[in-house]
């Protein structure tokens, strides 16, 4: 079987590029209302700690922090850290970052986490392949004390395949991967052409691989950036939300 095969570190450039350009993205505008549902689904009390995967800058860890818990966010873009970095500086919150690349959590020593999150595709879902997408939840499954929440979202692909301007030859049926071409812009204003790739998921999938990487299913729901909510998942979703436990 011949499927899309892309790099899953391609985002680091990405990111380092983008910097805080990364928030001219409309898709990051619902933070404080993410965070709120987040808070109140999961019913976390503060100062508890939460690892955020693939955090970019920082955005849902720094609300996280706003409110009171400690979060320590991980990503792979030095860029995307720094700038997380120089707003939890400027805001004095207790908010820690780091460099790290997601498919190999072992090399942190991160333990003893009372929740996790991974967020809008951070790092699941473009971490190249099915081991690497395994190998990311292990990672978290391990850094959870047992019984602790984890909320993860995933691109859905019924949604995805449904979408119109989206042609066939940039969808890869095996591994239901989309390949999405954008022209992206720094700080500075200059321009880059880039390939996002960008793996889906079906619920059943998500479902198979947290219970093979010793999480328990608690519920999944339709997700939509700025629209968390307990909402039953349908095909005209962008995203699928699930929460599951370590067992
Ligand atoms: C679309 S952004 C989402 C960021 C953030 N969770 C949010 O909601 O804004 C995807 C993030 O995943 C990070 N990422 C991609 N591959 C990664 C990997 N292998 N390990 C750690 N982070 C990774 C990227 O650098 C980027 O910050």
């Amino acid at each position: 079987v011949k499927s899309f095969e892309y790099s899953g570190d391609y985002y680091k450039a990405i990111g380092d590029f983008l910097r805080e350009e990364y928030h001219s993205y409309s898709f990051t505008r619902g933070t404080q209302s993410e965070v709120e549902f987040l808070i109140r689904r999961l019913e976390l009390a503060p100062p508890s700690r939460l690892l955020d995967v693939g955090c970019g800058t920082g955005r849902h860890s720094l609300e996280l922090a706003r409110h009171g818990f400690k979060p320590v966010g991980i990503d792979i873009s030095p860029g995307f850290i720094e700038v997380a970095q120089q707003k939890a500086q400027a805001e004095n919150l207790p908010a820690e970052f780091r460099v790290a690349d997601a498919r190999h959590l072992e090399a942190e020593k991160l333990e003893n986490f009372d929740a996790a999150i991974c967020l809008c595709e951070g790092a699941f879902g473009i971490a190249g392949d099915d081991a690497a997408h395994s190998a990311i939840l292990t990672g978290i499954q391990n850094s959870l004390k047992p019984g602790a929440p984890f909320i993860l979202t995933a691109m859905n692909a019924l949604w995805m395949a449904r979408q119109q301007g989206l042609q066939v030859e940039n969808f890869d049926a095996y591994s239901l991967t989309a390949r999405q071409h954008d022209t992206i812009r720094n700080p500075q204003g200059e321009a880059r052409e880039v390939e996002f790739y960008t793996t889906c998921f079906t619920y059943r999938e998500l479902k198979w691989l947290l219970e093979s990487t010793g999480f328990e299913l608690e519920a999944a729901y339709g997700a939509m950036p700025d629209n968390f909510g307990e909402i039953p998942l349908t095909w005209d979703h962008p995203e699928i939300m699930v929460i599951a436990r370590r067992v």
